[in-house]
């Protein structure tokens, strides 16, 4: 898979955006500001949504409740980490599709706790009608941030390759 993604790295590393991040000296960090920001509002959204679920906080508000009014702010997070992402990416590109942690995180970390992220969204609406969630809901939880803290270990570990 490697060396069929390798021309479309060296294409995309060659256009021009990309060679202005990797060359210019603010566009990289302005862009990992950018990629941050989204992971912010993205994680954090997750982990208020998560700890509700799993009862840690205030229950003013349902599980319910508190999916709705963060989802949009949610999804808005991770267009901007996708964005964000891509642009980094983009720069050096091949030297990221053959870096071990980069492909951990993004060829099985992130599509794993993406989809787990789009189930419990989608199961709190029903889970979380109540001020007490249900075990299977707090077990729900529970294991989605621990896939996503697994995502940023991952993250954290693609300067050391
Ligand atoms: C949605 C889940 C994501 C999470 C939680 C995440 C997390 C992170 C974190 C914590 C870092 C900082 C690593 C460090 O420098 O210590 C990082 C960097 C980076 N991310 Fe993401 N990211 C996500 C999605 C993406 C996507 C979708 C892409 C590409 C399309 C991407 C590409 C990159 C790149 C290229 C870096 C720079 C790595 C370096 O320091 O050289 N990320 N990410």
């Amino acid at each position: 898979m490697q060396s069929s993604l390798m021309p479309f790295c060296r294409w995309l590393q060659d256009t021009s955006w990309a060679t202005a991040i990797r060359t210019s000296l603010y566009a990289y960090p302005f862009i990992q500001l950018i990629h941050f920001s989204g992971l912010s509002l993205w994680l954090g959204t997750i982990a208020v949504a998560d700890l509700r679920l799993l009862g840690v906080g205030s229950r003013r508000q349902t599980a319910g409740q508190v999916r709705d009014e963060l989802f949009a702010w949610n999804w808005i997070g991770f267009c901007t980490v996708v964005l964000g992402g891509f642009l980094l990416f983009s720069a050096q590109a091949t030297a990221y599709v053959v870096n071990p942690a980069f492909r951990v995180k993004l060829g099985m970390l992130v599509p794993a706790a993406l989809v787990w992220h789009v189930f419990v969204q989608w199961k709190t609406r029903g889970w979380g009608q109540m001020s007490e969630t249900p075990a299977i809901a707090k077990l729900a939880g529970l294991i989605e941030l621990l896939l996503w803290i697994s995502v940023v270990t991952a993250a954290v570990e693609i300067p050391s390759y």
